[in-house]
């Protein structure tokens, strides 16, 4: 009787399955999290055939080799097998690619430069190739996973391609691509990704380098006032989310976490640089779930609600608030220390500003109706904080 009630589920997922696994990057080969829960969604040890997607690399065939060997391996993939489209291979558009998409029960994106996604898997004419229809029917009825390029490609908005906080927010965001001579403008394709995740736009290696300023910028350079193109979904590096059909998403892994940007209620203020008031952003962590249409959340049951528990009397500040890389040394994370410490705080708001001065961008983070959660997981002795619809407001001075 177990075994049929399994047998059922098991049928009833591979029908009606349409999961996606995105990653931020520096995904660790150890993090079970993640990689246990995509096999296991693509079918489970010893069913998965996993098809790997190298064409971000700069070497796709060593990064597939890698990726094979991690899935079967480690993971217990009852086969992995590198779909061997590259930047230039021109054979997205075959019957042959097609057919190697479709026979996969899980399709995984490595990481590198999300153009070369783009060009090996479009038309020349901008168009999805029968190869890159393959992989959206995957993404509709089966299960598809990528990591740092293999995730900004995902988001339905427009996708990024480059660029720093600061430069995004001092001259804001360019159409067309990457420009090799601004190496740091913010820069995206106009044409979008693949748009596997709806309404939103991705970006990876999140917090870690401090790209909230860029990715607001984004949202707010290219939203029409339609409600679904106000958001955007920042990960950390080495930490999952999982999105089902519905919507419904969940934090894997306990390295950083994942925030939901949101200018809906945002006021843009006129002037030279960009002002804005009442961005809304949320980040959740480890083991929170939460639905990315309709904005109900539910926070792990080990973490609790911080209000009048707060740990520090003040909230810190920084002068270097988007992580600059011309700041030395170089910090981290600056924006997600701040802002944790914030809700581990009795303050009800900070300011800090940007490394990077004339101008310098002066950012509010305060607790305004939202809820900010902590505790201890389980299985570490690291403090994990979460919040939801913490404002941000950004200015220059
Ligand atoms: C949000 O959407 C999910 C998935 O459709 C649903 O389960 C949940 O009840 C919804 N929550 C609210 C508050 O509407």
């Amino acid at each position: 009787m177990r075994l049929l009630a399994g047998l059922l589920v098991g049928v009833c997922l591979v029908r009606v399955s349409a999961d996606l696994v995105l990653v931020g990057g520096g995904l660790a080969d150890d993090n079970s999290d993640v990689y246990g829960k995509f096999v296991e969604l693509a079918g489970g040890v010893g069913v998965a055939k996993i098809g790997v997607i190298t064409t971000a690399s700069a070497n796709p065939l060593e990064s597939a080799i890698f990726y094979e060997a991690l899935f079967t391996e480690l993971y217990g993939a009852a086969s992995a097998t590198w779909i061997p489209v590259t930047e230039n291979s021109g054979n997205a558009d075959t019957q042959e690619i097609y057919d190697l998409v479709a026979a996969q029960t899980g399709l995984f994106l490595g990481g590198g430069d999300q153009a070369r996604i783009m060009t090996g898997w479009r038309k020349a004419d901008g168009t999805a190739s029968l190869g890159m229809q393959a992989l959206l029917e995957a993404a509709e009825s089966g299960v598809v996973g990528g990591t740092s390029a293999g995730a900004a490609c995902q988001g339905s908005g427009p996708m990024i391609e480059g660029g720093l906080s600061y430069q995004a927010l001092r001259y804001g965001a360019y159409p067309g691509g990457y420009n090799p001579d601004y190496p740091d403008d913010l820069c995206y394709d106009e044409r979008g990704g693949l748009g596997t995740l709806k309404d939103y736009i991705v970006d990876t290696h999140y917090s870690e380098r401090g790209r909230e300023g860029r990715l607001i910028e984004l949202v707010l350079d290219t939203m029409t006032g339609d409600a679904s193109t106000q958001k955007a979904l920042g990960i950390d590096e080495n930490t999952g989310v999982h999105v089902d059909r519905y919507g419904n998403a969940k934090v894997l892994g306990a390295a950083g976490g994942a925030m939901v940007v949101d200018l809906r209620e945002a006021t843009h203020v006129e002037g030279t640089y960009t002002r804005l008031q009442g961005v809304r952003v949320s980040f959740f962590t480890e083991g929170d779930a939460f639905n990315l249409y309709n904005d109900s959340y539910t926070i792990a049951s080990w973490k609790s609600n911080l209000a009048g528990q707060e740990y520090y009397d003040t909230a810190p500040t920084s002068s270097n608030i988007f992580s600059s890389p011309d700041a030395n040394p170089r910090e981290d994370g600056v924006f997600r220390e701040v802002a944790t410490s914030l809700w581990d705080s009795k303050e009800d708001s900070c300011v800090s500003d940007t490394y990077e001065r004339n101008p310098e961008f002066v950012v509010t983070l305060s607790k305004s109706d939202g809820a900010g959660f902590g505790g201890f997981s389980h299985d570490t002795t690291t403090w994990t904080v979460s919040y939801a619809r913490m404002a941000v407001d950004i200015d220059y001075q």
